[in-house]
């Protein structure tokens, strides 16, 4: 039935949840695990893309503010509050318009991508743009969360691990099994804390047979667990996973260790030529934090080591309409203008 869909009703007896709980769902999650010859070809595997851009607000973050926003409102929260990189306001923002509460979200000024700034925005958030960068909003959250009706909806909210956990039960579902190897982006490290969590309850409830190798890829310049290292000024064009300290930092280190996985870096060149890459390729575009999975594909590809797997499945975590203007300051941006006569148009056409 129409009412029923979304990762709660499909996982509820995994998710923390009772007939108490109202569910606040826009039927996110059921997103396509997209099957990629070209990528299959190259790493003599079968890799396929988890396209989470298609998700209500355009990432995966809507997997765990359903259930963030659904026990908030539970609890009684009037109001809900993040710091965010972008995508985690706009879902936040979403949900609690949804659900008739109040959502107030704190940004790091000048450093969101426009399609998710319009977004919280849209849904009705107050929006606070900070001069500082995202490892000061969540600092700044965390003093102001957590009382008088405020319910923090960052991923620190065990919550929202719990519903972006449901990304591998669908995994496994397609799959028939888990995959060998599992490549995402990571930032504040909360989805391959949630990944891992979904990927091990799953085998425990002998509905696989295996655990993949979690393989996390952070931009260059804003990679403290690949350097081990806070990094008090974070730089990366995907904004998305610029972040110094990331929250989850343990659950990251627990998951790559546990699964026999790695965490690597992608330069912001070798994010943006994959971005354009799979968008040319196999028509898919994700927004520059999401395209460090296919980067890093390539990396470990070119890195020469066998990668000892028969499947392989990377996470695209953002839409690529999420961040136009990024897209935008790319050569594969280049608009012709002509006459409108058929003359003109076809030796445009003509040239090369
Ligand atoms: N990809 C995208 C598109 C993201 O928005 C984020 C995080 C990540 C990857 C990394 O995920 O933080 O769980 O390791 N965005 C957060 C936000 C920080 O505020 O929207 P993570």
């Amino acid at each position: 039935p129409l009412h029923d869909r979304g990762v709660i009703s499909r996982y509820r007896e995994y998710l923390p949840v009772s007939d108490a709980t109202p569910v606040i769902s826009l039927n996110e999650g059921s997103t396509p695990l997209i099957h990629s010859p070209r990528l299959s070809e190259k790493a003599g595997a079968e890799v396929y893309i988890k396209y989470e851009g298609l998700n209500p607000t355009g990432s995966f973050k809507d997997r765990g503010m359903t259930v963030a926003i659904s026990k908030a409102v539970e609890e009684g929260a009037q109001t809900v509050i993040c710091a965010s990189t972008g995508n985690t306001s706009a879902a936040a923002a979403a949900y609690a318009a949804r659900a008739g509460i109040q959502c107030a979200v704190i940004l790091p000024a000048g450093k969101i991508a426009s399609g998710k700034l319009v977004q919280a925005y849209l849904y009705g958030a107050k929006v606070i743009a900070i001069k500082g960068n995202f490892d000061d909003a969540l600092r700044l959250v965390r003093e102001l969360g957590g009382v008088n009706g405020i319910a923090i909806v960052n991923s620190i909210n065990p919550h929202r691990i719990e519903g972006q956990k449901t990304g591998s039960f669908e995994i496994i579902e397609e799959l028939g099994d888990a995959p060998d190897m599992h490549i995402l982006p990571v930032g504040n490290a909360g989805n391959i804390t949630a990944y891992w969590k979904g990927y091990r309850e799953f085998a425990e409830a002998e509905r696989s047979t295996r655990l993949p190798r979690m393989v996390g890829f952070q931009a260059a310049g804003s990679a403290p667990i690949f350097y081990n290292k806070v990094v008090d000024q974070p730089n990366t064009v995907a904004t998305a996973i610029r972040i110094g300290n990331p929250a989850s930092w343990e659950g990251a280190s627990n998951a790559v260790t546990q699964s026999g996985g790695s965490i690597n870096i992608a330069t912001d060149e070798e994010i943006l030529a994959a971005q354009s890459w799979l968008a040319k390729n196999e028509g898919i575009f994700v927004e520059p934090a999401s395209a460090a999975s296919v980067a890093g594909l390539f990396k470990l590809l070119e890195s020469g080591a066998s990668l000892n797997a028969s499947s392989i499945v990377l996470t695209v975590t953002g839409h690529g309409l999420k961040d136009p203007d990024t897209a935008m300051t790319t050569g594969d941006y280049h608009p012709i203008e002509a006459e409108a006569d058929l003359d003109t148009v076809r030796s445009v056409l003509e040239q090369s």
